[in-house]
């Protein structure tokens, strides 16, 4: 049986004072915090280790793609920051991801450190797109040793099915009351669990809440009562 799935909050967020105000009221109910462009852009490495002196974990989502010697120097200094899980695009390569986990590992064995886990974007959530493109990615990514994947809720299920491997996958676009934003492939909390998701990324629907606090809590509930399901 697979361990119950875990929520990342995406801290898409404008400066350090307002990511530390949401990491501050929402640490320990939520474990994994995920920094991407916009938050590292304005604050960098400091937040990540705001976030490990709090207790929490990192999820580094700069989505790296660029020649395989830049990409790979760029996992050395995320092994270095000791984040638990970065992003990597898929469509850079078998070479570049080849070199990224050679790099992960050996930075990490080097340091006597855990290496991180490295997730390979599929298709971003914001964009339409065809199951089987989301597969041929998938499966091009875990050939290349990559721990897991990002795509939405909608394609989890198939990916699950037809890759046999033992592989983690990072939900986004989850919508617990309907969207009406940016992302296109979206799926409510319950769609992604019943998907096989591991973790679910939700930054809005808490983020922009009246009360992120309750509504990060109401998700929790929606997790656990699903996975004591009968
Ligand atoms: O605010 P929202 O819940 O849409 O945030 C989703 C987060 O997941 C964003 O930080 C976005 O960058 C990220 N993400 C995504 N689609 C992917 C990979 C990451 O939406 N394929």
């Amino acid at each position: 049986m697979r361990p119950a799935a875990k929520v990342i909050l995406a801290l898409d967020v404008d400066n350090f004072q307002r990511a530390k105000y949401f990491l501050d009221r929402l640490y320990p109910r939520i474990k994994i915090f995920k920094v991407g462009i916009h938050l590292f852009s304005a604050c960098g490495p400091r937040i990540v280790k705001a976030i490990h002196k709090k207790g929490g974990e990192v999820f580094l989502d700069l989505k790296f793609f660029d020649i395989p010697n830049s990409v790979a120097n760029a996992v050395r200094q995320a092994v270095r920051l000791r984040v638990k899980m970065l992003t990597l695009h898929i469509l850079g390569g078998a070479q570049m991801l080849a070199v990224a986990v050679k790099a992960a590992k050996e930075e990490a064995g080097r340091l006597g450190l855990k290496r991180p886990l490295l997730i390979g974007i599929t298709v971003l959530t914001s964009r339409e797109s065809k199951p089987g493109n989301v597969l041929m990615l998938a499966r091009a990514g875990l050939k290349c040793s990559l721990d897991g994947v990002v795509c939405s809720a909608r394609e989890a299920q198939s990916l699950r099915k037809r890759l046999k491997k033992r592989f983690l996958i990072i939900t986004p676009g989850i919508r617990p009351g309907g969207c009406g934003d940016d992302q296109k492939r979206t799926a409510t909390v319950k769609e992604a669990l019943r998907a096989g998701s591991d973790f679910l990324v939700i930054g809005r629907p808490i983020l922009q809440a009246k009360d992120p606090l309750a509504q990060a809590e109401g998700i929790l509930k929606e997790i656990g009562a699903y996975e004591r399901r009968d």
